[in-house]
């Protein structure tokens, strides 16, 4: 029981967090709340009536018939109030709830996002995000079903509980305990059937294995003369089938009416108590019929509770899980004290920056990935980061994203110690397009619209304009409807990075990162991503981290990473003549696009 109570407050407290990261759902709830307890009041409407009826309706004189006609006409205006009121309060619940879920998955989705450029674990993205999508789900369906009950019942409950005992609280008092059994009873009654019925759909699926085995295997049962053994198999397989089927059908009969059976009880003892107090305790003759009724309503949404306690189960486990995926933390804790950024552009300067994974105890081997980096980029300046494969420089964009903190020397923005700056702050003022970016299985708009949720499709619209990509985008069969498959393979890697770029010009961040795709690219692709980080890189600080040298002819000056350490800081023309390791890599780059071509 301690653990069943405490599983109770858990979900309460995963209820509670839940409703804070879909803010959508408490807006107006208390509209929703007040329309479900008017739709409730029409349903207490009759018996209402009734007791007045009874009680102020006939006198000795006779029937006050005027006074019963207007009786009448309000408690018909007040059912017809009540059930718009509970109409209305659906629809509310239903609207919010799809909102709510939509902001939710949205959450999670770019939480995914960013845990993927934490930490590129494929497997583990994948993982998590079909997950999100059956969470969600099962989330919707308990909107659909039980947290409508919940609403509608629980406001009802609780009116029709606040009649009773201002009727007579002592006869409201037991009802309600000689009632609440009932709610056990139906539980227990509920966990036998249910499992009655899992084992009637595993026997009928053993039927149909057995049979299916006699028919396929007829020829070796009868060279082994084993036909016999197998029928005798099958009879006892569907004997069984039947007899869990007729179980079931007998539990499920006792479903059914022990509603009445608590209904009756209920009615009896209130009767019997009412009746044999008299008028001594104030109680008309009215409001005791008044009363039968009330305790049927209020029986009512007791089944209806057991019904769906366990989808509502199965929903916090599924918001529980959501939740779990927000509290994977990315990258190293927030700062306590953030400071804030300054507007516009933003510079950048890195003083001695040092690390190696040990320091995240992600790896025994202590070799530095990044060693005494020291580079102070100005606000505005667009910066390409070369050097060989595993020289390094994803660590450093990543170092730059604070999703680590280096092992020893600084990182500023603008500044501002990244140490110092707010996670959310952070995320918006600077943005990294990954290597192999993060597409989930949704449309081309689902994929840019979670950078800046709420945004419209005219937005995304004017983001891929902003980028020249109208064209692109054109040669999609849905246009921004179109699905990119799961993590996104039905684009080639090279669209992929076009949506992240996309998705970045949604965002529209003072810093950009991106991190080019290893993976080759097609001619019209390579032109078309060229020119739209040439669009999206202006008026922002830029480093791109160059694959293509092409990419790093174009930039202002040209950062060379090799084994860790920067080798070579300056621009093209400069660099070229020098004759170091960016002339060779770049002369490199020539002759194997020249072969290629
Ligand atoms: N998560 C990690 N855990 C441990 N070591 C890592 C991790 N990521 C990268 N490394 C190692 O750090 C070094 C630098 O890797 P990094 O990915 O920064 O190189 P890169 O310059 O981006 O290479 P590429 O051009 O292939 O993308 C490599 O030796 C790599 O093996
Ligand atoms: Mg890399």
């Amino acid at each position: 029981m301690d653990t069943e109570l405490a599983g109770r407050l858990g979900s309460a407290r995963i209820l509670s967090r839940g409703v804070q990261q879909a803010p959508t759902l408490r807006q107006g709830f208390g509209l929703t709340l007040v329309l479900a307890i008017i739709g409730a009041a029409g349903r207490v409407v009759i018996p209402i009536t009734v007791q007045q009826a009874i009680d102020h309706g006939f006198t000795k004189a006779g029937v006050r018939v005027g006074f019963v006609a207007t009786l009448g006409a309000i408690a018909s205006g007040a059912i017809i109030t009540g059930t718009i009121a509970q109409r209305a309060a659906v629809l509310r619940l239903g609207r919010r709830s799809e909102g709510a879920l939509y902001e939710l998955r949205v959450r999670v989705i770019s939480h995914i996002h960013l845990l993927s450029i934490a930490d590129h674990s494929e497997e583990r993205r994948g993982a998590l995000v079909s997950r999100v999508t059956a969470d969600v789900e099962t989330l919707a369906e308990f909107f659909s079903w039980g947290g409508l009950a919940w609403l509608l019942d629980g406001a009802l409950m609780l009116l029709v509980a606040a009649v009773m005992l201002s009727y007579d609280w002592l006869l409201a008092i037991i009802a309600f305990a000689v009632a609440m059994p009932l709610a056990w009873v139906l539980r227990a009654v509920q966990g036998h059937l249910g499992a009655a019925y899992d084992k009637a759909r595993t026997c009928n699926a053993e039927l149909l294995g057995s049979v299916t085995e006699v028919v396929t295997g007829a020829e070796t049962l009868r060279a082994y003369h084993a036909g016999a053994v197998m029928a005798q198999r099958s009879k006892e397989v569907a004997k069984e089938r039947g007899d869990a089927f007729v179980r079931a059908g007998t539990i499920g009969a006792f479903l059914f009416p022990s509603g009445e059976v608590f209904g009756a009880l209920t009615v009896a003892a209130v009767v019997g108590v009412g009746v044999a107090r008299g008028t001594a305790g104030g109680l008309t003759a009215g409001a005791l019929v008044g009363f039968v009724f009330l305790t049927y309503r209020f029986l009512e949404p007791i089944a209806e509770f057991t019904e769906v306690l366990d989808q509502t189960q199965t929903a916090v486990a599924g918001l529980r899980r959501l939740l779990g995926i927000l509290d994977l933390p990315v990258g190293p804790p927030p700062p306590a004290n953030p400071r804030a950024l300054p507007e516009g552009p933003l510079s950048i300067q890195i003083s001695e920056v040092t690390f190696s994974y040990r320091t995240r105890g992600e790896t025994d081997d202590d070799e530095p990935v990044l060693i005494g980096v020291d580079a102070i980029i100005p606000a505005g300046q667009q910066v390409a980061l070369v050097g060989s494969t595993g020289s390094g420089k994803t660590t450093l964009g990543r170092l730059l994203a604070r999703f680590a903190d280096p092992g020893g020397g600084q990182i500023r923005l603008g500044g501002v110690p990244l140490t110092h700056v707010s996670n959310d702050e952070l995320r918006q003022r600077l943005v990294v397009v990954a290597q192999e970016p993060f597409l989930f299985d949704d449309t081309i708009a689902a994929n840019l619209g979670f950078a800046r949720p709420g945004s419209s499709l005219a937005d995304l619209q004017a983001a891929v304009s902003a980028l020249d990509l109208d064209e692109w985008l054109a040669t999609m069969p849905d246009g921004l409807q179109t699905g990119v498959g799961e993590r996104g393979s039905h684009l080639s890697a090279g669209e992929r990075q076009l949506v992240a770029l996309i998705r970045a010009s949604v965002a529209d961040p003072d810093v950009l990162i991106l991190d080019e795709a290893t993976s080759s690219v097609d001619a019209l692709t390579e032109v078309r991503m060229a020119h739209a980080l040439e669009r999206l890189a202006e008026g922002r600080t830029t480093i791109a981290i160059a694959h293509r040298l092409s990419t790093a002819m174009r930039a202002d000056r040209i950062l060379v990473l090799e084994h860790g350490r920067l080798i070579e800081d300056g621009p093209h023309d400069k660099l070229v003549p020098a004759g170091g390791r960016y002339a060779e890599l770049f002369a490199a780059w020539v002759s194997s696009t020249s072969t290629e071509t």
